[in-house]
């Protein structure tokens, strides 16, 4: 038997539940970018590249420090909404860079990062630009050349080639090209993984 307070208690519950799922079904939130960056290496060295030691993180490390570089004058290197911009500096987006022998005398870098959306933001003057326009710039600066780990790849070419996706974090639905809607949940299910959880960028790449 089911007193009256039980049965306003009841309804009461269910009120809130629709009204909070009712709510999240129109709340979107920007989705995540990632930026790929790609660099050739028409005339590289190949065969000294397998005699350094730890190559791989070398280069690693030259290309991080080459976005970080970058970072100081544009602001590219995107976060989760949790980061500081400190952090999100640190490792530039949670930036992934791969280094592949493609031909005889060829190397390809690819970098994934979290980026910015565009228009991206000056430092330090109030001016705009975009991601592939200062990485570009970066490029032609000779960035990704002149340090000492990166000269045995040779001049890089002067083009980079560039593409974007948008993420959305776990519990929440691509719309729109760009936007996060969160998922519909089942109304007595609990709120276990909220929109901040982020997934690991490996997995976000990997969808
Ligand atoms: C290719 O690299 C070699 C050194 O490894 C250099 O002597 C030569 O000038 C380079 N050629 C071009 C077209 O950059
Ligand atoms: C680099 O990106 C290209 C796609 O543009 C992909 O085919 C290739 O497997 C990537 N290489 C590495 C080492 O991630």
């Amino acid at each position: 038997m089911v007193t009256n307070l039980q049965s306003i208690v009841i309804a009461s519950i269910c009120l809130v539940s629709v009204f909070v799922v009712g709510e999240n079904n129109e709340v979107t939130v920007p989705a995540v970018r990632v930026v790929r960056l790609q660099v050739d290496y028409r005339n590289a060295s190949v065969s000294d590249l397998q005699k350094i030691h730890k190559w791989n993180a070398i280069m690693r490390n030259s290309v991080l420090a080459s976005l970080k570089f970058i970072n100081k004058h544009w602001l590219i290197c995107g976060g989760s909404p949790s980061d500081s911009s400190s952090s999100s500096n640190a490792d530039c987006g949670k930036a992934q860079v791969t280094g592949e022998i493609v031909g005889d005398r060829h190397y390809r870098i690819n970098v994934t990062l979290i980026a910015e959306r565009d228009p991206v933001k000056n430092a330090k003057v109030g001016a705009t630009s975009t991601v592939y326009a200062v990485a570009h710039i970066g490029l032609k600066g000779g960035i990704f050349q002149y340090t000492n780990a990166l000269k045995t790849l040779g001049k890089p070419e002067p083009k980079l080639a560039f593409d974007e996706a948008f993420f959305c974090y776990r519990g929440a639905t691509l719309v729109d090209t760009d936007k996060c809607r969160k998922d519909r949940r089942l109304r007595d299910s609990p709120l276990l993984d909220s929109v901040d959880t982020p997934i690991p960028l490996a997995n976000l790449l990997a969808l």
